[in-house]
């Protein structure tokens, strides 16, 4: 095997940073293919803890490569924020990381755009992350979008960006919205920026058409998570791109007959930040509980994280839009106290059962789980790193999420760290990893 995507399963922050940081150093290359500084991957190494938003995970290791791909939204000013972090850190971005010249770029104006339409009457917000990705994607399907190819042939950029800015003005002045942006200002630094970024810059898909011809691996590496997918997830309460495994080739260029296997990442329990419906959503001291062990605060805005019960049924939902081969549980050590676990095993809504995962946002709302408790196991398993070692009813309710899902659990992880992980022998996982 090959080239495999690592994505998230439920609704982002599954742990995606640390499962790819531990498998990078198998790859030669690490791509993103969607989203842009709205990602938190957290990578804990020893006592060094890395935020990464928009490069991809892979450039913690040294003989990685690190794509950014034509799928991503490129906030330029955040991006050099971010390189300039990791090279005071010792990292040779300059050499490792590549950027397409196709990916989108966004300016400071679609954060205004963002609050505007957050803003809006008679519309619920969706708590977005404030970064502009919404709008920069608007821009891009709406045909008026600037590439970073744009950045390199002056006077093209100056026409595309004033009449671009021509756009945000008048949408502003329709809103009756008074801020105060420099658009020349902005203009001239973008021009500064793209010669910073000119080295990195290139075809992206060619460079992953080259490396496979050289019998090269490619990690495809998911920010947000399916449920968060513009197509898949719960609609609008989304983010704009394709997070599902369908965005690896769409936001790469690498064909889907080159991609050999998709890793589904899930907490063995749920979270969600910023609005939207989440049936498992615990209200309760349960959901408290699992904030405050899990500390799950958002890796990038800090806004505490809604937690609740591992959802089969939409689980299921995404192993089927994304055909995952295999699951890595995450943060299975955060149910380490619990005396008993829910599980969502089924969706009823008005008393009757349904099958499919609801369409609109209200019929999701509508939703009541029905609940299977299962006993916890009330001892540690931090660090631990072999599924034998897992006490009994920890490895009951993993075998539990296995046959509901369907889709076997190939790893667990234990704890933040690189080595607190499990990678269960003769899965499909260790195949694929291997
Ligand atoms: P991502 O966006 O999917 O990369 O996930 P985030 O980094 O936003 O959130 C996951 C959080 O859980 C991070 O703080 C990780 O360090 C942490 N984490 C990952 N795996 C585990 C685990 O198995 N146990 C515990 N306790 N924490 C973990
Ligand atoms: P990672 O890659 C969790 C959520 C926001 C909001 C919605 C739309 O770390 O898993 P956006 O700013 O993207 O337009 O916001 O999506 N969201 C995430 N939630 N993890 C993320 O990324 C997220 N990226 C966006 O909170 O509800
Ligand atoms: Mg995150």
């Amino acid at each position: 095997m090959s080239n495999i995507i690592v994505l998230g399963a439920q609704w982002g922050d599954e742990g995606k940073g640390k499962v790819v940081d531990l498998f990078a150093e198998r790859f030669d290359i690490v791509a993103r293919y969607q989203g842009g500084h709205n990602a938190g991957h957290t990578v804990y190494i020893g006592e060094k803890k890395f935020v990464l938003k928009l490069i991809p995970s892979g450039i913690l290791r040294p003989a990685v490569q690190a794509v950014i791909g034509n799928g991503v939204v490129v906030d330029l000013a955040a991006l050099i924020e971010e390189m300039t972090m990791l090279e005071a850190t010792g990292i040779n971005v300059k050499k490792h990381l590549r950027i397409s010249n196709r990916a989108h770029v966004i300016f400071p104006f679609h954060r205004l755009v963002e609050k505007m339409s957050e803003a809006r009457e008679n519309r619920i917000p969706i708590g977005t992350t404030s970064r502009g990705i919404g709008p920069c994607y608007e821009d891009k399907i709406g045909r008026r979008g600037i590439r970073v190819a744009d950045l390199y042939d002056r006077e093209s950029f100056r026409n595309l960006y004033d009449t671009l800015a021509e756009d945000k003005k008048t949408l502003a002045a329709t809103f009756n919205l008074h801020d105060t942006i420099d658009y020349a200002k902005i203009r001239k630094q973008h021009l500064e920026y793209a010669e910073i970024i000119r080295p990195l810059v290139c075809d992206t898909a060619a460079l992953l058409a080259n490396a496979m011809k050289q019998g090269k691996r490619i990690l495809f590496e998911g920010a947000q998570g399916t449920m968060l997918d513009v197509d898949h997830g719960t609609y609008p309460f989304v983010t704009s791109s394709s997070a599902a495994a369908g965005g690896a080739s769409i936001g790469t260029g690498v064909p889907p007959t080159k991609i050999d296997g998709i890793i589904g990442v899930s907490k063995a329990y749920i979270t969600r930040v910023g609005s939207g419906p989440f049936p498992t959503e615990s209200l309760d001291g349960g959901g408290e509980m699992l904030r405050k062990e899990g500390n799950e605060f958002g890796a990038v805005t800090g806004r505490p994280r809604r937690c609740g019960w591992f959802d089969v049924p939409l689980l299921r939902y995404t192993a089927m839009v994304n055909g995952f081969d295999t699951l890595l549980i995450t943060k299975l050590d955060v149910l380490d106290h619990l005396a008993e676990i829910p599980v969502c095993v089924g969706y009823k809504i008005n008393g009757k059962l349904v099958k499919e995962m609801p369409a609109t946002y209200l019929s999701m709302e509508a939703v009541k789980p029905v609940y299977k408790k299962l006993p916890g196991w009330k001892t540690s398993t931090r660090g631990t790193t072999s599924y034998k070692a897992l006490p009994e009813r920890a490895r009951a309710y993993l075998k539990f999420l296995e046959d509901q899902t369907e889709v076997e659990v190939g790893g667990v992880s234990t704890g933040p760290e690189r080595n607190e992980t499990i990678i269960r022998a003769g899965s499909k996982l260790k195949r694929l990893v291997g």
